[in-house]
């Protein structure tokens, strides 16, 4: 028998139930949105009214279809409401005695027909599902944020569930005009679990001192075209949420990559939860930003290149282009460049090697070309802080936008880059999704260019495998050591990880 879902009740009308509750109404079906209090319910209306407000500035809805689909949605503070609807989808906070309160009141309240599902991030929908008398009708609906926009729907199913459901909640997924991914109940599900450890590993960059919040941000946004850098993202979607991710993936991986950064701990501790909170690692209070004030520069008229190949002759073209004179160097002797002004070494490695053989090591820095808007520029324990803003600075003329960092194999967009690579490949190997899954999965659910795997064969197999194994060497990192699989496919000379997979 296949089930009709024509009315919904969403518990939970904070960002992510409000937007749900919008996804249901747009495709016309009838919400009951629950909240906790009248003033949460209160605050759930306004964001509903806001996000469709939104809409019909852009001329993307008329005021009446605004007002028809307010009008579909029901406010009320009584879960008991939820009698006749066809489904639930929670999305209260991510504490699973919260969930188990939640399932067993709604169980002994929804008729014995409905679908119980839950919008988790992470938490164990087997878990939630065991609370209730019918597990065999409870599944994971995980939406993404802003949900009205990301083309995203995990479905979950568990090893209870009923045959056929998982089917059914994806076809509903797609009457909502979203594109589900329909997996198993594992800690993150697809996007979570490859998502946060990025997001994380980010936040551990930062610590570091690698780089800036803002430089790490601009690298990952114009570097490889992502939406947002990570720390946008983590103020997205909440340090709390952020935090507690990590802490489950961790519970079940044990992988470090998944240990939530102390600077999640702290931000969160303070009650700095991001955009919600108006403060996270960005703050959103009124006002412009406050520039700093650029430091002492080199005077720069003569660029020593050290390096070779098409990117060497490009950079000379457009440092002449922009009037400067450029001297080019082989690693091997690096003479020619021994009187410039400053040196830039072409690398994605460390660095400070060549610097020690200079009469003026605090010349030298490391450029990597990104992408054609991206310049990464590596200063060593030996660079001066006048040389590197002079670098820097250069880059602004040549039209890149300058990532400052420090000496660090694959610097930042490499280093983030790379490792998320290798936990997907690591999720294919498992067997718990698809390589075309886990592509679409971060493609809609995250409004990323391209998925893991198309950008893995777009960088090259073999380049990514030797990438992983100079980050495992810096930073002895397990989770950087190249994933078995992607070793033995660049060992056999297969050209792409989607021509094996397929
Ligand atoms: N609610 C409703 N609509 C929204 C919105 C919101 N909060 N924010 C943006 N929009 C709409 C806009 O109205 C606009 O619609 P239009 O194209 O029809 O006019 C469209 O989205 C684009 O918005 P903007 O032009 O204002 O802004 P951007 O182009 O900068 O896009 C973004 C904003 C869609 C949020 C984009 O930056 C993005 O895709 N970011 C990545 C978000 C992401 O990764 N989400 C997943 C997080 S992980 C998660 O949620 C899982 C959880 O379990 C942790």
């Amino acid at each position: 028998m296949t089930r009709t879902f024509e009315t919904v009740g969403v518990v939970g009308l904070g960002t992510m139930g409000a937007g749900i509750a919008e996804v249901f109404a747009r495709a016309e079906m009838s919400v009951i949105g629950v909240e906790a209090d009248e003033a949460a319910l209160e605050r759930g209306r306004r964001h509903l009214e806001t996000s469709t407000a939104r809409a019909v500035a852009r001329d993307r809805m008329s005021a009446e279809q605004q007002s028809a689909l307010l009008g579909r949605i029901t406010f009320t503070t009584s879960r008991e409401d939820l009698a006749d609807v066809d489904l639930v989808v929670e999305a209260i906070p991510e504490l699973m005695e919260y969930k188990r309160g939640l399932f067993s009141d709604l169980d002994r309240i929804c008729k014995p027909s409905a679908v119980l599902a839950t919008n988790t991030s992470s938490l164990s929908v087997t878990a939630i599902a065991a609370t209730t008398s019918r597990p065999a009708q409870v599944v994971g609906m995980h939406f993404f944020n802003p949900a009205p926009v990301m083309r995203l729907v995990e479905v979950i199913g568990t090893v209870v569930t009923e045959d056929g459901l998982a089917g059914e909640i994806a076809d509903l997924a797609r009457r909502l005009g979203k594109t589900p991914v329909t997996v198993g109940d594992r800690a993150g599900f697809v996007v979570n679990r490859l998502l946060l450890g990025y997001l994380n590993h980010a936040c551990g960059l930062l610590e570091s001192g690698l780089a800036s919040r803002d430089d790490i941000d601009a690298a990952m946004k114009l570097g490889l075209g992502l939406p947002m850098g990570p720390f946008t993202l983590l103020d997205l979607i909440g340090l709390d949420t952020s935090y507690e991710v990590c802490e489950v993936l961790f519970r079940e991986s044990r992988d470090p990559r998944h240990a939530p950064a102390p600077v999640l701990r702290e931000f969160v501790t303070a009650g700095l939860l991001g955009r919600k909170t108006g403060r996270g690692f960005y703050s959103y209070a009124e006002g412009a930003p406050t520039v700093p004030e650029p430091g002492p520069r080199a005077a720069v008229s003569m660029v020593g290149i050290v390096g070779s190949g098409p990117e060497v002759a490009g950079l000379v073209a457009d440092l002449d282009a922009a009037g400067f004179k450029a001297t080019v160097a082989e690693r091997s002797d690096l003479t020619p460049v021994a009187d410039a002004d400053v040196v830039v070494a072409l690398s994605d490695r460390p660095v400070v090697e060549l610097a020690v053989r200079l009469s003026h090591p605090e010349r030298l820095v490391g450029l990597h070309l990104v992408g054609d808007r991206v310049a990464e520029v590596a200063s060593t324990v030996l660079t001066s802080e006048e040389v590197a803003g002079a670098v820097q600075d250069l880059v602004t003329v040549l039209r890149r936008t300058p990532v400052r960092c420090g000496d660090r194999a694959e610097m930042v967009v490499d280093a983030l880059l790379y490792p998320y690579l290798n936990d997907a490949v690591r999720m294919v190997d498992s067997g718990y999704a698809t390589a075309g899954d886990i592509d679409d999965a971060m493609r809609l659910g995250c409004g990323y260019p391209a998925g893991p795997f198309e950008m893995l064969d777009s960088i090259g197999l073999e380049r990514v495998r030797d990438g992983l194994r100079a980050l495992y060497a810096e930073y002895r990192e397990p989770s950087f050591a190249p994933a078995p699989l992607l070793d033995q496919l660049v060992t056999a000379g297969v050209p792409g990880f989607r021509a094996y997979a397929r």
